[in-house]
């Protein structure tokens, strides 16, 4: 049993964590910017009392993160595996429209948040079995891949992301805590639009099943829910 503590969990992606981690046995506390609103994670949860926690916590809110991992901390001694999956995307943005307000929010939101929430949660993971960061970034992160326009807010704060987060990796490296970023693919969810064609469950279940491969020597790097190497 693992214990795992994801972001964003009350729909979409961070929902099929949820759901997919707690059907494969593990530990999960299920974090929500609005636990009211989180009717399906609320019936999971009651389906489940033992094996998994509500928190609220926004990843823009200090306050909230600290709660966080309080709440996580007098639970479990370690924590094995954060998933840092909040996002948010503006469309569209045009060379006219586009402004510091969005772009803002969107860096904390995609960037600043993530890299909180693992700098808070780094003492608990220390004390983790084969201890993971899992980012869900983009491929609209890619620098190498932007050969099209629109999107500024949420290509550069993933870019971003993704800089903060190879930093990281590097700097705890000899801790033992891998960090990558894994783009989930272009996913049926409200974010994605119907017209996606991974189906949620699909792309969960390739990353869950990626996090179990991941190894010291992935750590840094770039990948796809397939396991693949994207460019930076
Ligand atoms: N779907 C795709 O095709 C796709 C492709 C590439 C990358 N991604 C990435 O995958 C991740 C999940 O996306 P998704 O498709 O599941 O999107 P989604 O269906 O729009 O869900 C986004 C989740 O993030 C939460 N969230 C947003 N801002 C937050 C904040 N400040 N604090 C806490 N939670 C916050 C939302 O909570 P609320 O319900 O409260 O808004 C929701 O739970 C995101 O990082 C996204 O960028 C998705």
């Amino acid at each position: 049993m693992r214990n795992i503590l994801i972001t964003g969990a009350n729909r979409g992606i961070g929902f099929e964590f949820a759901r997919q981690s707690i059907g494969r046995g593990d530990r999960v506390f299920a974090a929500s910017r609005n636990l009211e609103k989180a009717i399906e994670l609320q019936h999971l949860a009651s389906a489940n009392p033992k094996r998994m926690t509500l928190i609220k916590m926004d990843v823009t809110n200090e306050d909230d993160i600290e709660n966080a991992y309080e709440i996580v901390n007098e639970s479990v001694e370690g924590l094995d595996i954060l998933i840092n999956n909040a996002g948010i995307i503006y469309r569209g943005e045009t060379p006219e429209n586009f402004s510091a307000e969005i772009l803002i929010e969107s860096f904390k939101t995609n960037a600043i948040g993530p890299m909180m929430v693992a700098q808070r949660f780094l003492p608990l993971l220390e004390k983790g079995e084969s201890p993971k960061i899992i980012n869900i970034t983009s491929q609209l992160g890619s620098i190498e891949r932007k050969t099209f326009g629109g999107h500024y807010s949420y290509s550069s704060s993933k870019a971003a992301l993704n800089m903060l987060v190879r930093t990281l990796a590097f700097d705890i490296r000899s801790k033992g805590i891998i960090v990558v970023v894994v783009h989930p693919g272009w996913v049926r969810t409200d974010m994605g639009g119907e017209n996606a064609p991974i189906r949620t469950v699909d792309s969960v279940q390739g990353m869950l099943n990626l996090i179990d491969r991941l190894s010291i020597e992935n750590t840094g790097s770039f990948l796809t829910w397939e396991g693949n190497v994207l460019p930076w």
